[in-house]
């Protein structure tokens, strides 16, 4: 049997990434770990306390949370304390508290813990913001997905126009924007490019040409 290799894909919001590492993982027969999932649970269960966002309310909700991802039949499901909040953790209100929360110790302490004890047996793609930089530098693969902000923001408002949501284009792009230069700018594990991760820039490629090049890289190990 091939090696089970652990990939990392890390990358800005809206690159695609959760789209694609889910189609390569069923290619490979993989597990995929979608790594912002857990952050979004971590707002999400914030949210759940109706009080004013602080970093105090966000890390009270730490030691009391069990985030647990259920991977099946290509679909992830979420699971914060036991209960489904696949779909409550991609709504704009999650989205526009995640970065605060993501940029806390004592959060990302606890999801990098869980996201190394998920990796420990290989075979998996884990997407994220500081995979390769932090959590597993020793990947077997790496690749930095992005795209241009415009390509990112539109993406995102085709996904959630699906959803009913009416949110304007302008507004998205300045969201993704906020987003980037929050991720990039922390101080804790920022978004980077590792020296040794391959750069893919979707902007242009269809879903299939971009799962294709992930493909091919792990091919290649
Ligand atoms: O990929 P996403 O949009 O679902 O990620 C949600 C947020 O979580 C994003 O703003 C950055 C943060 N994040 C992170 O800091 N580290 C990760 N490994 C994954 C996500």
């Amino acid at each position: 049997m091939a090696k089970q290799l652990v990939v990392a894909i890390d990358g800005p919001a809206g690159a695609g990434k959760s789209t694609v590492a889910q189609l390569a993982a069923k290619e490979l027969g993989y597990t995929y770990i979608d790594t912002g999932a857990m952050y979004r649970s971590v707002a999400w269960l914030t949210l759940q306390q109706h009080q004013p966002v602080t970093d105090e309310l966000i890390n009270s909700v730490v030691p009391d949370i069990d985030v647990d991802l259920q991977y099946a039949d290509g679909k992830t499901t979420v699971l914060v304390n036991g209960e489904d909040v696949s779909t409550a953790i991609r709504t704009p209100e999650v989205s526009h508290i995640v970065s605060q929360v993501a940029a806390l110790a004592p959060v990302r302490e606890k999801m990098v813990a869980l996201q190394r004890k998920m990796a420990e047996r290989g075979g998996v793609i884990l997407d994220g913001r500081d995979i390769a930089s932090h959590v597993l530098p020793n990947a077997d693969v790496k690749i930095y997905l992005t795209a241009s902000v415009e390509a990112r923001a539109r993406r995102r408002w085709t996904e959630l126009k699906a959803k009913g949501y009416d949110m304007t284009l302008k507004e998205l792009q300045q969201d993704i924007e906020a987003r980037d230069k929050a991720d990039m700018e922390r101080e804790i594990s920022p978004l980077v490019k590792v020296d040794d991760a391959t750069l893919l820039d979707t902007t242009g490629l269809t879903i299939e040409q971009v799962v294709r090049r992930i493909l091919d890289i792990c091919r290649r190990h």
